[in-house]
């Protein structure tokens, strides 16, 4: 397998890309992005009238600009306030003051100190996944650990009962990767889904997320139904692939630098960093999006209003300009300003919780086995979703 960061010569694109052509790129964009920094940092896709940002600084310039570049404004306009829509409307798609009234309320329930709470029973999900396979001598990462791990943990955390889980993963998964008829029905049930649960606790409180966000208030005000919805569909989301794709990444580097994984083992206590450099290195979600509200100028490039801005946020984190030898995966990286949680008023609410899940699991594998490998000549295959980066099966063994 070619290495991830590696100067390979850029080849132009076919002109009917095939499959597999999209495929090594989904794999190793990274050559793409370095040409884009190179040659055309802002740049406009006539094709389909938006633009892409690829530089650490322009990304910065645009997230931390809520004015002129808003989180909501690129949504269709019927993406009314209520939950008939759910996943439009969370608080990832809002900007100021909205945005800001509801983190302020959805924070009090999502505190870093509860989610240090969560560390035993994170640690005995890792173990009891890890003992139904385990005997096999090998494990396929995503199918069996990482991909698990995030659905009942935030499941467990909503307060969601366990049997109903695998149908809202199912329900989650139709509602982004079907026909747009099958993903407005997807949605539907997710919605009817979470307002029966709210009812529920609204009525007999529990000790879960659901509970605490109803009982969440800012100045006398409290979430609404729909927005407690929207949160729920969102965390679905925003938290389960992301957070598999920060595990399974971590074995494919530690795999691919076997020099990295020999320094880890060494000193555990690099675990953290290490972390931080996987998601830098193959951050896990490579693209965020905004609009612009406004006629601006982005590193001399004239940006009319209401034009979509993609950001390659996967590209930010190999900058030259921003990191020191940015193709070379260094756990001991200082320091590591990476940008893969986001940065700015919509910073991941999820991160302190994704940093916890990841240190365990990573923990449990290197203190639990002496060697873990990826199995050889098992081609990657690279996520659907092209806001992410992860793999869709990762065999390893473990002795
Ligand atoms: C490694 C795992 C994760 C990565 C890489 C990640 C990445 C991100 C990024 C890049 C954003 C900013 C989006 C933007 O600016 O448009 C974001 C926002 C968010 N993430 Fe995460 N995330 C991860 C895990 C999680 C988890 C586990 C949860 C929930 C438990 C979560 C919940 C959220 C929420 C609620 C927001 C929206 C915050 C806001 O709009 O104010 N994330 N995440």
């Amino acid at each position: 397998m070619s290495s991830y960061g590696s100067s390979e010569q850029i080849q132009p694109p076919p002109m009917m890309p095939d499959a597999q052509y999209i495929e090594t790129m989904r794999l190793n964009p990274f050559p793409q992005y370095r040409k884009m920094r190179m040659e055309h940092p802002v740049f406009y896709n006539q094709a389909n009238n938006w633009w892409e940002v690829f530089r650490y600084n322009d990304i910065l310039t645009v997230v931390n600009d809520t004015a002129t570049y808003s989180s909501e404004r690129f949504l269709p306009p019927d993406a009314s306030q209520d939950s008939s829509n759910a996943s439009a409307r969370s608080i990832l798609n809002m900007d100021p003051p909205h945005h800001h009234q509801l983190r302020d309320i959805i924070s009090q329930a999502f505190t870093p100190r509860a989610v240090t709470q969560l560390t035993p029973r994170i640690t005995s999900i890792v173990n009891e996944l890890l003992r139904a396979v385990v005997t096999r001598g090998y494990i396929d990462v995503v199918k069996d650990l990482a991909g698990p791990l995030p659905l009942i943990l935030l499941t467990e955390m909503l307060g969601i009962p366990a049997q109903d889980r695998e149908q809202l993963k199912l329900w989650a998964h139709t509602a982004v990767n079907s026909t747009p008829m099958q993903s407005l029905l997807a949605f539907q049930h997710l919605d009817e889904y979470f307002k029966r649960i709210i009812a529920r606790y609204r009525a007999q409180p529990g000790e879960n997320l659901i509970s605490a966000l109803l009982k969440a208030q800012v100045e006398d005000q409290h979430l609404s139904e729909a927005e407690i919805v929207n949160f729920c569909v969102l965390l679905l989301f925003a938290g389960n692939e992301t957070l598999t794709n920060l595990i399974a990444n971590t074995l494919l580097c530690l795999d691919e630098y076997p020099a990295a994984m020999a320094l880890l083992r060494s000193n555990l206590t690099l675990l953290p960093s290490a972390l931080e450099e996987v998601m830098r290195y193959l951050s896990p979600v490579q693209l965020l999006v905004r609009a612009s509200t406004v006629d601006t100028v982005l590193s001399g490039q004239k940006l009319k209003a209401g034009q979509v801005v993609f950001l390659w946020t996967g590209s930010a984190n190999r900058d030259e300009a921003q990191f020191a030898d940015p193709e070379v995966f260094a756990i001991t990286r200082t320091p590591n300003r990476h940008i893969a949680f986001g940065h700015g008023i919509h910073f991941c609410l999820g991160a302190p919780l994704a940093r916890l899940a990841a240190k365990i699991t990573l923990g449990i594998l290197l203190e639990r086995f002496s060697t873990i490998k990826r199995v050889p000549d098992v081609p990657l295959k690279p996520s659907d979703n092209i806001f992410v980066y992860g793999v869709k099966s990762l065999p390893i063994t473990l002795r």
